[in-house]
């Protein structure tokens, strides 16, 4: 059933504002907020837009995501390119947290959950019975909607990773990778004189900053980021922000956001999931000015309740 293409709304020029639509659709009154439909009617729905890419780096076929009975992913396709940075956006529940757990395997510490489908990196299959999570997730970073680090100093927190996957000689090393990575984070110059500090004793946006700096030390290729800006303030935001941006150049980063407006800022392109179905994929642009599925326009212009 190709009811994608069906759901084709008007081409309303929305958006990059869609918190200001929001707040206006809110104050029309009750009519323009709908529900999420029942999860039967989206099932069988096709993704439309371009989810696959030339260069992908890595690539999700037919993915599915079960925990228990509830199917929290139904037959997701979507690659992501090489140094992009590809933002996942939609409504609470539809799935985003655990697609993208699906990426570096964070989903098989939950108990319950089942993966099915093919993920590859670099052609090479996630899922494959030689893999080595360890390894993985190494390669495949993540950063979390809380900053989580470990309760260790500053220094600690980053050379962590480095130190257990050898790859510092000695100590110079070391502190070598753990000032250019904390660099490449923008906190080194905050942080320099108390590198024998608790990381928990930092600002939040600072703490969240130590938690990209402590992906970076292991040079990552991707970096998944889980809402990564939520509990931060504007100038903290900002200052994320800036730094995907900086990232892009060497990694491929994959970024859930809420916000539509940073989605619009630092991703080239965006994927809208609804109740565990991908439903459009497309170039950031195009998907905040011009949606080509009903659904993704009623998100993004503020209609779902
Ligand atoms: N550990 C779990 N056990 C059982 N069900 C889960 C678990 N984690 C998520 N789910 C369910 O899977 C679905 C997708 O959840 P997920 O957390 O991926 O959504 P999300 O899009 O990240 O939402 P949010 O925007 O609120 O973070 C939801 O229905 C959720 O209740
Ligand atoms: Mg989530």
């Amino acid at each position: 059933m190709m009811q994608g293409t069906e759901n084709m709304g008007s081409m309303t020029s929305v958006a990059i504002e869609a918190e200001t639509v929001e707040t206006d659709s809110r104050e029309t009154g009750e009519s323009r907020v709908l529900q999420l439909q029942d999860q039967d009617e989206v099932r069988d729905y096709v993704t439309i837009g371009a989810p696959f890419v030339d260069n992908a780096k890595m690539a999700a076929r037919n993915v599915n995501v079960h925990y228990g009975e509830k199917h929290a992913i139904m037959d997701v396709s979507l690659d992501i390119g090489k140094n992009e940075v590809i933002a996942m956006i939609g409504p609470s529940g539809c799935g985003k947290s655990t697609f993208l757990r699906t990426l570096n395997r964070m989903n098989d510490i939950i108990a319950g959950c089942r993966v099915d489908g093919e993920i590859t990196l670099d052609g090479e299959d996630v899922y494959g019975r030689q893999q080595d999570t360890v390894m993985l997730r190494a390669r495949v970073g993540m950063v979390f909607q809380k900053p989580n680090p470990f309760p260790k100093s500053i220094y600690e927190n980053v050379a962590y990773g480095p130190r257990i996957h050898g790859l510092a000689h000695n100590k110079a090393e070391l502190d070598e990778i753990v000032e250019s990575s904390l660099r490449r984070a923008s906190l080194f110059d905050e942080v320099k004189d108390n590198l024998d500090k608790p990381g928990t004793g930092l600002s939040g946006g600072q703490q969240q900053r130590l938690c990209i700096a402590r992906a970076i030390a292991v040079s990552p290729e991707v970096i998944l980021m889980d809402e990564p800006c939520s509990a931060l303030d504007p100038i903290a935001t900002a200052r994320i922000e800036e730094l995907i941006d900086e990232l892009k150049e060497k990694y491929t980063i994959a970024i859930v956001t809420h916000s539509m407006q940073q989605a619009a800022r630092v991703s080239q392109r965006t994927a809208y999931f609804h109740l565990g179905k991908l439903i459009e994929v497309g170039g950031t642009k195009d998907i905040f000015t011009r949606p080509r599925h009903q659904l993704t326009e009623n998100y993004i212009t503020g209609r779902f309740g």
